[in-house]
């Protein structure tokens, strides 16, 4: 009780000042939060030393990786940090039918199972937007023919979901009026949630506020504060963007009649650096961004159609990963590759020796 008062009085402040630093306030909070382990590098450390860094220094206690590399998976064994694995996109067809799902279990999650905990298995990583047919078409049977190999290798708390980008929805604005694309509705999203609420899995979904920046809505999609955004539909004043995105999602699950199926948050983040001029990048953004919506979800007050839902989310993403395209893509990071932080939004542990605390306590002999 006294950790939740403290979370929401945190949570109050921050909507209430602007520059809030989290030097002096993370000191004195901790968060639990999920990231996405990113590994497209070549300059991080080796798995082991990144599962023993996230155990002892962080209070992370989930991380996603975008395939089911076995050293990542063997690194993390007793740690207590649960991994969730995806199949690559190209592999959807070849386990769309029990024996080659069963041959992917095998291969994949069994020789790590359950020394190592598996949360969910994402099948592949927003597969409506690729527009690719075959996939489209493999996707739920992929999903069903895993449930069932998962469930004959006894392996059943191991959940199996599929993240989707907003790109899902046709009509995310205002929340209320948000929906499915015309022709996915039905014949996709209806079955493909019928599938989560008897298996008891949740959509995944990768809402980014980062890729709705417009200066005149800055504040609104970093969680500063802002004068709002009335959803005239439900006489809702949204004040952040990142809630308005939920309940789009939330709308749409609700026209085809699956609103209590849990909800994902597979990935979200802000660039800390990017392009010269690029407008809305900054360490002070995606610590304003990240740092909010750590305290958002753990506060547990959901969103204003989802009240007190609580949402699984992972950061995108763990490390700065210097092989991707673009600027901004290599600086998603909460880490730089020797695993100083890039900013602190609130997961650090200060008791273990750790950034500003442990400095300060150095310096008066507390150590
Ligand atoms: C919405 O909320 C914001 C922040 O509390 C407030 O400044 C604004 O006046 C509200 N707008 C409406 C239409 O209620
Ligand atoms: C949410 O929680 C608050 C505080 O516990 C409670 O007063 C409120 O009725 C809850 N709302 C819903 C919709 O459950």
């Amino acid at each position: 009780m006294e950790i939740l008062s403290a979370t929401k009085l945190f949570f109050f402040l921050l909507l209430f000042s602007c520059h809030v630093s989290f030097l002096s306030s993370s000191a004195t909070a901790a968060y639990s939060i999920g990231v996405n382990y990113g590994t497209i590098a070549d300059n991080l450390p080796p798995p082991k030393e990144v599962a023993n860094f996230l155990k002892t220094k962080t209070n992370i206690d989930r991380i996603k990786i975008f395939d089911a590399n076995p050293d990542i998976l063997k690194a993390f064994t007793g740690t207590g940090i649960s991994v969730t694995v995806t199949v690559g996109n190209g592999d959807i067809p070849s386990i769309a039918k029990l024996p080659g799902a069963q041959a992917w279990i095998e291969k994949n999650i069994l020789p790590y199972h359950p020394k190592t905990i598996i949360r969910y298995i994402a099948v592949g990583n927003e597969i409506l937007a690729t527009s690719d047919k075959t996939l489209i078409a493999h996707l739920l049977p992929a999903m069903k023919a895993l449930r069932s190999a998962l469930d004959l290798a006894k392996a059943r708390s191991i959940k199996v979901s599929t993240p989707h980008s907003l790109g899902i929805l046709s009509t995310s604005e205002p929340p209320s009026s948000g929906k499915f694309r015309k022709g996915y509705d039905k014949l996709i999203f209806a079955p493909i949630l019928e599938f989560h609420k008897q298996t008891k899995s949740p959509f995944m979904v990768n809402p980014y506020p980062y890729f709705g920046y417009k200066p005149q809505t800055a504040d609104y999609a970093l969680f500063k504060p802002n004068g709002g955004v009335l959803d005239a539909g439900t006489g809702i004043n949204y004040t952040n963007m990142f809630d308005a995105q939920l309940d789009a999602v939330y709308s749409a699950m609700k026209r085809v009649g699956y609103e209590d199926v849990d909800i994902v948050v597979a990935e979200t983040g802000w660039a800390s650096a990017g392009d010269p001029g690029q407008p809305g990048v900054s360490v002070e953004n995606a610590l304003s961004y990240n740092g909010n919506l750590v305290k958002h979800v753990d506060s547990g007050k959901g969103t204003p159609l989802m009240p007190n839902r609580t949402f699984e989310t992972y950061i995108f993403a763990l490390f700065n990963e210097n092989l991707k395209e673009s600027i901004p893509e290599r600086n998603f990071g909460l880490f730089k590759p020797d695993l100083t932080p890039v900013y602190d939004v609130g997961i650090l542990r200060h008791d273990q020796g750790v950034g500003p605390t442990s400095a300060v306590r150095a310096k008066i002999g507390r150590q």
